[in-house]
């Protein structure tokens, strides 16, 4: 490697020449064209540099976030945008779109801007930005985490060429109550799963390097316990143990971290009184000075100014002094480090070394982004034409459509149905292409999509698909059910396309009923009435109750959001050209009362035992079972398969060292499958209380009929630390149990003892 010196000397030279002739460094560089900056110590000089020509009100600009009008994505007043980035008040700007806007804004502040600073643009690229994968919580349920990454990969690229340089994404909260709308955005309950993905996911945003024009910033968010809302009611408070909170909630958002994602987004919730954009704990502690996160922390959409309402400011000026002192660098859309940071640095009331430390992490970000060397690299309008809906591109959506999607009943093998069969084609959701995108949709387009029925009718033919809506998502109008009820009749199979619409789920769309909305249930039992088997396809952004739906069909598939190509994956599914593979990323409740259900909870002193009925005196409900509908990593396939020669390598693990266990993955049906083989463990006893099982392990094994594989999982004593009432993470010697199958309710295979020191 060559050594940084020679061009730590030049470049500096060259900020000095240019400064004193007057000329802007942008323009200047992207004459010369030099290579975007990857070492430290050169991004270093070029950030310190400039730092030394800012004046306080400049330095504060880079921490001002402000949106365009026309997309906001929450409550927004009215500016002059344009002054301010012109007078060099604003450093970043979120829901700008586009080649020709971000142009439009980014010249705004290279011309009339003192220091022309170019602006950072954000923007939320949650699964996807034009062409929209399945929505998150459906990509989880893939426990693919290749194909994960290059959804991502395929997204960066497109909001990269669209002007884009910052997505706010992974959203990586770890959620165990459907009640609350954003579990579609999330990878769902588990801790183990949520933090693959989560790397994975910023391995695809940021994959190659971030000087690269083809690669978007990560922001991991919300940073923290946001999905442990009190009674799944969005934005509400958290009551988390400290001990819960680094065992299940944190580790996600440090996995991001450690992929190598430089911003993190507070969340809006308070946590243990605390509220998030105030939080030193999480921001100093926790995310600095334990993890030695260097990069900046955004606040969410005015989560600063709503220290006010959440009681622990009494005014903008408090609200601001409590963010910045808690290490919070950027104010999205907020105006409040804009009103009043000035003041409290001038009257010596903050200090202003922190000042430097969050503009030097923004201009560090956009150094490396390049954007020093031209500001417009990313606002290409040729580039942004030919990178959106590649049919590359459309095949990922459509494989991770395919493998997103969950069987959760096939009574009598009524899937696949031949494509041979007269369908009658029914509900709300069998040809709205608008609902296929889910919430969060980037700049999707319906008309990018492909429902059910028009796949349905290029696979099976016109004549063989009767479609009739049958009813939509409000109560009171069954005026189509005669209609839908005549197309079964004439059919062999029903297929009923139900759920909920795209807007029940995601930010704000929090439900306290977990059934069909409208008359659905009402029209799927006019529908089995017919007698005629009937597949429920069911779109939701979140675990339902299906007690009542699958009393009424013969076979479900669960198909959460599935994103442009949702169409032709579920006729491939439901025709058998592919077997459903899709596992729960989060268990299904029988009933509302349950809720927080989730796979890995703690015994209780008085547990019930899941195979018995209600026993007096235990931990149990009256009026219904502990046990859930479908259990989290649960998922049926057109084949079946089989989990032989178990084998751990030792009985005991020594603390130094490492155990591996083989099994053999068979696929004993007559049709090509793929297993997800999870692997869990369960330690009988700690110095606190142990979960019932832990997943510590999955593999994805594609097996054509009667063909096996050899899987392998390698634990190490690392893999089975735990937060111990002091807080610190090890592993504690003991005995533990071993399970491997197709779920979380998998057989034992053996056991070992982790071996003192
Ligand atoms: C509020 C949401 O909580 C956050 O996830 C999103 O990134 C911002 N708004 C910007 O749209």
């Amino acid at each position: 490697m060559k050594s940084p010196l020679p061009r730590l000397v030049l470049l500096l030279l060259t900020v000095a020449t240019l400064a004193l002739a007057g000329l802007p460094l942008s323009t200047a560089r992207a004459a010369e064209a030099p290579a975007v900056p990857t070492d430290p110590a050169v991004i270093d000089a070029q950030v310190a540099s400039l730092l030394q020509r800012m004046t306080l009100e400049e330095k504060i600009g880079q921490l001002v976030q402000c949106s365009s009008l026309s997309n906001a994505t929450g409550p927004i007043e009215r500016t002059n945008l344009e002054e301010q980035v012109a007078s060099g008040q604003c450093g970043s700007m979120l829901n700008i779109i586009g080649a020709a806007e971000t142009r439009k804004w980014q010249e705004i502040a290279l011309s009339r801007s003192r220091l022309k600073i170019p602006l950072l643009f954000g923007y939320d690229v949650i699964h996807g930005y034009r062409t929209i994968f399945p929505m998150n919580l459906g990509q989880a349920a893939s426990w693919d985490t290749d194909l994960i990454e290059q959804s991502e990969r395929i997204a960066a690229m497109e909001a990269s060429a669209a002007g884009i340089q910052w997505a706010f994404a992974p959203m990586v909260d770890i959620a165990r109550d459907p009640r609350w709308g954003r579990i579609a955005e999330g990878s769902g309950e588990d801790t183990f799963l949520g933090s693959a993905i989560a790397a994975a996911r910023v391995r695809g945003f940021q994959g190659g390097g971030l000087d690269r024009t083809d690669t978007v910033m990560a922001c991991v968010k919300h940073f923290a316990a946001y999905g442990a809302v009190q009674a799944g009611r969005d934005y509400n408070t958290t009551d988390v143990p400290e001990i819960t909170l680094r065992q299940v909630y944190l580790p996600p958002f440090k996995a991001a971290i450690d992929a190598g994602a430089q911003t993190v987004m507070v969340a809006f919730n308070d946590l243990n009184g605390v509220p998030c954009s105030a939080n030193s704990f999480l921001l100093e502690q926790i995310l600095r000075r334990e993890w030695g996160f260097k990069g900046f922390v955004v606040s969410d959409w005015k989560s600063i100014s709503q220290l006010i309402p959440h009681t622990i400011a009494a005014n903008g000026q408090q609200a601001c002094e409590l963010a910045y002192n808690a290490g919070v660098d950027m104010d999205m859309e907020g105006r409040i480090y804009q009103t009043y940071l000035a003041g409290l640095i001038k009257s010596g009331k903050v200090s202003s070394a922190h000042l430097d430390r969050a503009v030097s992490a923004i201009l560090r970000a956009k150094v490396e982004r390049g954007l020093f060397v031209d500001p417009y690299r990313f606002s290409d309008p040729a580039r942004e034409k030919a990178a959106m809906l590649r049919p590359s591109s459309l095949a990922v959506a459509r494989r991770l459509a395919e493998e997103s999607c969950v069987l959760l009943k096939n009574d009598k093998a009524i899937l696949p149905f031949p494509r041979t069969a007269r369908v009658a084609l029914v509900g709300p959701l069998a040809d709205s292409a608008r609902d296929l995108l889910g919430s969060w949709d980037g700049q999707g387009r319906a008309s990018d999509a492909i429902t059910l029925r028009t796949a349905l009718v290029d696979a099976l033919g016109a004549d063989h698909v009767a479609y009739a809506e049958g009813c939509g998502f409000k109560p009171g109008d069954r005026s189509g059910f005669a209609a839908a009820v005549a197309a079964a009749r004439k059919s062999d199979v029903v297929v009923a396309a139900l759920g909920e619409p795209w807007y029940f789920s995601g930010e704000a769309s929090c439900r306290t009923h977990l059934d069909l909305p409208g008359d659905q249930a009402a029209l799927l039992r006019a529908l089995r009435a017919t007698g005629k088997p009937v597949v429920v396809v069911l779109m939701n952004g979140r675990p339902l109750v299906l007690g009542d739906v699958l009393a009424h069909c013969d076979a479900l598939l669960e198909a959460w959001y599935p994103g442009v190509q949702g169409g032709p994956a579920l006729a491939a599914l439901l025709t058998g050209a592919v077997s459903p593979s899709g596992k729960l990323p989060v268990t299904f409740p029988r009933d509302v009362g349950q809720i927080p259900i989730f796979y890995n909870h703690m015994t209780t002193g008085r547990p019930q035992p899941d195979d018995q009925p209600h026993i007096q005196y235990k931990s149990n409900y009256l009026d219904v079972p502990n046990t859930p509908q479908f259990p989290f990593g649960y998922g049926l396939s057109y084949t079946r398969f089989a989990f032989r020669d178990v084998r751990l390598s030792s009985p005991t693990l020594p603390m130094n060292g490492r155990l591996t266990l083989t099994a053999t993955v068979a696929n004993t049906g007559a049709r090509e499958g793929t297993e997800v083989a999870q692997l869990y463990i369960r330690q009988l006893w700690g110095s606190v209380t142990r979960p019932v099982r832990e997943l510590k392990g999955f593999r994805r094994v594609e097996l054509a009929p009667g063909a096996s594989a050899q899987v392998s999982f390698t634990l190490t004593p690392a893999d089975l630390a735990f937060v111990h009432s002091d807080m610190t993470t090890a592993p504690e010697a003991g005995k533990f149990e071993v399970f491997l199958g197709g779920d979380s309710n998998a057989p034992k295979v053996g056991e070992f003892t982790l071996l003192p020191r």
